[in-house]
């Protein structure tokens, strides 16, 4: 039998609620939130449960927000685990590879509660990267799997994962930026406040650790940024404030708009209106696939290929690699045209609904729906599975994991 508030959705961070807001709402009374903090400045947090009219957290944690990596995971799960073996939910569902998301995973695992890990099995293959080291956790604690696309799936399935235990259900960003996109005037008005002129613009964020976390690296950043021949407009992450304070980079920041975190919507609108975005953002790599944009991917690497292969976005990684896709993306008159008809490889936006199917199942104790076919690959217990591991892997090598725009 159901009850109420008996399904965990455990959550920290912005790009947390903005992927699970949907299955939350679909989970109704069912669903409980688990917050864990991690992410606690407004814009970074409560705007999006505003954005998404998300009831408040049942649960929040203390001590988490700004600590180094392992007291952040390890407080999460004491606190969790403390509050599961009190509640005993009857599935905890975690979304990518954050550190709220692992301490979720650790905690139900640890108290016997089945765990439902949503965007399942993106890899870098970087062991450098905390989140990756994180998602693969995740996934050895997990129990079942809800993989975006076929090539996360079959990474999943490579790795001893059991088919039965892996769905594909598309990534829940697409019903999400659907959901948050502006209409036409409220995008004019947005514009105007900035004091942008649709197209004519470069919107930028910069906040993982391999480019903040090094001086040489954020400072050749912005001097990319600084060079480009149309206004960029910079808004700026914590992480990347409290680096350019560090290292001393604010005089050189000054020669570009910076603004505070922006609210989805108002995001999600100028990222529509931009001529083309600049990002080492895992979610805008997703987003620029639906609204249709050029993305300049600054990383040594990515967990989300798709973006690459279906021309989209073009992965660098030097200051002078970035300058000089800007020149070539604004030199292509033909781009925006051809990427207009492309489309999204991370799914037909019923992620969140069939994510919602999936654990309503498991927390009933009943068994997976079966799955379906989406695009190209079948990703049920089917051979296919694995051939979509062979082209996913082949990806992986080719020069796709650089990119190279709309071919
Ligand atoms: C985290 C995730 C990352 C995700 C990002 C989304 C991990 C390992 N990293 O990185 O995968 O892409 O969130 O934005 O979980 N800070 C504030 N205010 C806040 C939040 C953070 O000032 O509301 C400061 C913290 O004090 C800290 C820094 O930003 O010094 C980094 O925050 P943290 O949550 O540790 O990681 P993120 O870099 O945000
Ligand atoms: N985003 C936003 N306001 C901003 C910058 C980003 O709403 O000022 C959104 C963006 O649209 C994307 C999400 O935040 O959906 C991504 O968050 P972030 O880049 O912090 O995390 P990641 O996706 O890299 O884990």
């Amino acid at each position: 039998m159901s009850a109420k508030n008996d399904i965990a959705v455990v959550l920290g961070t912005r790009p947390e609620i903005i992927k699970l807001a949907g299955v939350i709402r679909n989970l109704g009374s069912r669903g409980s939130i688990h917050y864990t903090g991690q992410h606690y400045d407004d814009e970074l947090s409560e705007s999006f449960f505003r954005t998404f009219k998300l009831p408040a957290p049942q649960l929040l944690l203390n001590g988490i927000s700004g600590e180094h990596r392992s007291i952040q995971i390890s407080r999460a799960t004491y606190q969790l685990a403390e509050h599961f073996r009190r509640v005993s939910p009857r599935l905890v569902i975690v979304q990518g590879d954050t550190n709220s998301a692992l301490a979720g995973a650790q905690a139900a695992n640890y108290c016997g509660i089945p765990v439902l890990h949503v965007e399942a099995g993106l890899r870098s293959n970087d062991r450098n990267m905390p989140e990756e080291i994180n998602r693969r956790l995740v996934s050895v604690l997990a129990d079942v799997h809800c993989a975006p696309t076929s090539w996360n799936a079959a990474n999943l399935v490579s790795e001893g994962i059991p088919l039965y235990a892996v769905r594909v259900t598309g990534n829940t960003i697409v019903e999400a930026t659907c959901e948050s996109l502006p209409g036409v005037e409220e995008s004019r008005e947005i514009l105007g406040k900035y004091g942008l002129c649709e197209n004519e613009f470069i919107l930028a964020t910069i906040h993982r650790p391999e480019n903040t976390d090094d001086p040489q690296r954020l400072a050749e950043i912005i001097d990319a940024l600084c060079e480009a021949p149309i206004p960029v407009l910079f808004p700026v992450h914590p992480r990347t404030a409290e680096s350019v304070r560090a290292f001393g980079l604010a005089d050189r920041l000054s020669r570009i708009r910076r603004v505070p975190p922006l609210d989805y919507s108002t995001f999600l609108s100028l990222a529509s209106h931009a001529r083309l975005l600049i990002s080492d953002s895992g979610g805008i790599q997703e987003e620029c696939t639906i609204i249709k944009k050029p993305l300049v991917v600054v990383r040594r690497n990515t967990e989300r290929p798709e973006a690459l292969a279906s021309g989209f976005a073009v992965r660098v990684r030097h200051r002078h690699e970035i300058s000089e896709e800007i020149t070539r993306i604004l030199a292509n008159s033909e781009l925006a045209r051809i990427l207009v008809n492309r489309p999204c490889p991370f799914g037909d936006g019923k992620a969140s609904e069939r994510i919602t199917e999936i654990a309503l199942a498991v927390a009933d104790g009943g068994a997976l729906p079966p799955g379906e076919r989406l695009g190209e690959f079948s990703y049920t217990c089917e051979p296919q599975v694995v051939q979509g591991g062979a082209v996913g892997r082949a990806l992986l090598r080719s020069p796709v994991q650089r990119g190279s725009l709309a071919q």
